[in-house]
């Protein structure tokens, strides 16, 4: 039976008002039922492609309409025909829409998202769909998941990163492995303390997930890792200094990365935040890799470092920060776009391991595995 068959279709000007059951009334305006006409010359129902160049269209008037509970039929100017199926239609209400294409990230304040988030074998993420929907149900809901009893090799590492989407390549190679001797001109290749951030500010598309497995920690001791929820102190500032919330999801902040032979850089705002429904969607926040940069006016400068500083604030409290050592065996994933991450310093040989996992990647697997739309 389809319970949401159509029950009447009335038209209002150039749409179609349809009428469904329970007393839902999608409008479609007869450009959009022309561009989503299903029929074999229109759409590639083997690729889920459209077949026609916009322009190809033809602006055609809808001349007769005809309609049952499953599908409606429209006859056109150019004596094209259209069928649409009623449960095809019933998608398109504005609210559930939207509504269905949202996140719904559960925002945590410190140390008690340890016994949250998902902490699972090995074995099981990579050989059963359960493994694999749990890993990424707690990336979605609080960006971050813990892989155990994985080979402290790059190699053993490699494998989870490929489950999770795939290694993405940047100039800090693909899989990476990392001393204290520095390859590249950054911090985090030497044992000072780093103070939560997000990866690859000035990169125009900043790593999807961080991928971490310290592979050894020997004769010494610090090296803890430090994670913070990006969005839940982004929520805290624009309850707290609203003004300076807006400055930031307007204000593109530029970064920069540079050593021999590279420069990169982009300019974005720290808090990005969806247009439709306002919900947060990226937070770029990395006081290091700030550039030197030309303010507009006097109070454009000073509203910088006051928001930046008011959201550092949250970051940096420790009651937000969750703080523990990963050992080797434990595969740390976060996701950048959200959780700020950083470390204690550290003495003796410390070895890491790991990969960026492009966002668009590991949404396409949290995706197939039917966790989101
Ligand atoms: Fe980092
Ligand atoms: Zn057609």
């Amino acid at each position: 039976m389809n319970d949401k068959g159509i029950e009447r279709v009335v038209t209002v000007g150039s749409a179609l008002e349809v009428h469904f059951a329970e007393s839902k009334k999608i409008t479609f305006e007869s450009c959009w039922l022309r561009d989503h006409c299903r029929c074999v010359s229109c759409y590639h129902a083997n690729t889920f492609q459209r077949a026609k160049h916009l322009l190809e269209i033809p602006e055609a008037t809808i001349v007769k309409v005809e309609y049952d509970k499953n599908q409606l039929i429209v006859k056109w100017s150019d004596e094209h025909e259209s069928a649409y199926k009623s449960d095809f239609l019933s998608q398109f209400d504005y609210k559930t829409w939207k509504e269905s294409r949202r996140l719904k990230p559960i925002l945590w304040r410190g140390q008690k998202v340890n016994e949250k988030i998902t902490k699972i074998h090995v074995d099981e993420f990579l050989k059963s769909v359960e493994g694999q929907r749990s890993v990424f149900q707690s990336l979605l809901d609080y960006g971050v998941a813990l892989i155990e009893g994985v080979k402290p090799s790059l190699e053993a590492t490699e494998i989870v990163c490929k489950a999770l989407g795939g290694v993405q390549h940047t100039i800090f190679g693909g899989m990476w492995q990392f001393t204290t001797k520095a390859v590249h001109a950054d911090t985090a290749y030497t044992n000072l303390p780093l103070a939560v951030h997000n990866d690859n500010t000035y990169f125009t598309e900043a790593a999807g997930l961080q991928i971490l497995h310290c592979i050894e920690h020997t004769s010494g001791i610090g090296g803890e890792t430090i994670l913070v929820d990006g969005f839940y102190g982004a929520n805290c500032l624009k309850e707290d200094h609203p003004e300076d919330f807006e400055f930031l999801t307007m204000f593109d902040v530029e970064a920069e990365y540079i050593e021999e032979g590279h420069h990169h850089t982009f300019a974005a705002p720290v808090i990005q935040i969806d247009k439709k429904t306002q919900d947060l969607k990226q937070i770029r926040f990395n006081v290091y890799d700030r550039s030197a940069m030309a303010f507009s006016s006097n109070e454009e400068c000073k509203l910088y470092y006051r928001s930046l500083r008011n959201l550092s604030r949250y970051y940096e409290d420790p009651l937000s920060q969750w703080q523990f050592k990963l050992t080797p065996g434990t595969v740390m994933v976060m996701d950048n776009f959200r959780v700020l991450h950083g470390r204690t310093g550290f003495s003796g040989t410390r070895v890491l391991c790991g990969s960026y996992v492009a966002r668009s990647d590991w949404l396409d697997r949290a995706r197939s595995l039917k966790l989101i739309q």
